[in-house]
């Protein structure tokens, strides 16, 4: 990886919001951006967000050229921060990281202390990484949902896009914290992935009753959507009343037609989820990925593949064609 000159394998996203290209390339640490800590990195992720940024599908990457990959797991090379010594095993995710600002998919990372956290004592680096960003996210979903009064005794949770990164992480936790969980997928094949990981029931999108009146039948105490567009505006028709949604995506669209009905009639809460977080709450969630929140089927979520196969599993992340969450090795 890195070799006598210095230079290390990176993933590079070049070009204009207009005309995105991406390749494989050398780059050495003094090319790298500022920041107080530098990783030896050995494990990236796809997420749908990386596979927008580098096939210029989305608006994504703010600053070309940037080394893609939002998440990172690796060993900490130097630091001037005192939060890291050199030898600590870290992650690195959310705030510019794979977007403005050099990621992942690189044999090193440089980054600010505050997008660094310690890997918790009781996680290897693999199960790290196949939490990631997406973990995180549906851990802080979790936590922000029982902070609204999400518990299991008030009804089912629905969690769409189920067997994606985020969902299959969210419904693992939430079946394991004594949840109703009723998967909502595209997939009809991929019942019995959803029900390992601890899925009640599993429906599929194309089955759901449309819902286009401001009020439908309740069927939902909690939700977790990563979709955004016509299945989120659905879920707001459905939800009991005091039901609570966590929006944390867009794979099926931006837009949200709805009306205020449901948060006016059923008091539903509609609650957003951002990664983006200071690190003091960073540190919180990340403790409880280890302990009350800790993921039971990380093994069974995660993908393994090797750094040269990162552009055809961005095309079949885009697709649709994979399940959980795609690990990429960059140092083998
Ligand atoms: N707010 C935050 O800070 C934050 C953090 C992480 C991720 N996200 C967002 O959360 C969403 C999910 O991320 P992820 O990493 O879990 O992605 P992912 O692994 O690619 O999963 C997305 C899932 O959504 C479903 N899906 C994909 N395209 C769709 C479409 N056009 N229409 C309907 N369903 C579709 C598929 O599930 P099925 O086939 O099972 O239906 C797919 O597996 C993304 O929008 C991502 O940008 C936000």
């Amino acid at each position: 990886m890195k070799q006598s000159n210095g230079s290390f394998d990176a993933y590079l996203i070049e070009g204009n919001p207009g005309a995105v290209q991406s390749r494989f390339t050398r780059l050495n640490v003094q090319q790298l951006d500022a920041g107080e800590v530098l990783v030896s990195v050995r494990y990236a992720s796809v997420n749908y967000k990386d596979a927008l940024a580098a096939t210029g599908q989305g608006p994504i990457i703010r600053r070309f050229p940037c080394v893609g990959g939002i998440d990172a797991v690796g060993v900490v090379e130097t630091s001037g921060s005192p939060r890291f010594r050199p030898g600590d095993r870290v992650i690195v995710h959310s705030h510019g990281f794979g977007v403005s600002h050099h990621g992942g998919y690189a044999g090193y990372a440089r980054v600010p202390a505050d997008w660094v956290n310690a890997i918790p004592p009781g996680l290897s680096e693999l199960e790290t990484i196949t939490i990631g960003v997406a973990g995180y996210t549906a851990a802080l979903a979790i936590d922000l949902l029982e902070l609204n009064g999400a518990s299991p005794a008030r009804g089912k949770v629905l969690v769409n896009g189920a067997t994606g990164g985020v969902a299959s992480i969210a419904i693992d936790i939430l079946s394991q914290r004594g949840y109703d969980v009723v998967a909502v997928t595209s997939k009809a094949d991929q019942s019995s992935y959803l029900k390992e990981l601890g899925a009640a029931e599993v429906i599929s999108a194309r089955e759901l009753p449309p819902a286009t009146r401001p009020l439908e039948k309740s069927q939902w105490a909690f939700a977790i959507d990563s979709l955004g567009g016509e299945p989120l505006a659905a879920l707001t028709r459905t939800m009991h009343k005091d039901g609570v949604i966590a929006s944390i995506g867009n794979a099926a669209g931006m837009e949200l037609n709805t009306s205020v009905m449901p948060f006016i009639l059923r008091g539903l809460r509609l609650i957003g989820v951002n990664s983006d977080n200071d690190h003091g709450l960073r540190e919180r969630i990340w403790r409880r990925l280890d302990t009350d929140l800790r993921p039971r089927h990380l093994a069974r979520i995660a993908r393994v593949e090797p750094f040269e196969s990162l552009p055809q599993v961005m095309q079949d992340v885009l697709a649709g064609r994979r399940t959980g969450r795609a690990v990429i090795a960059v140092r083998p």
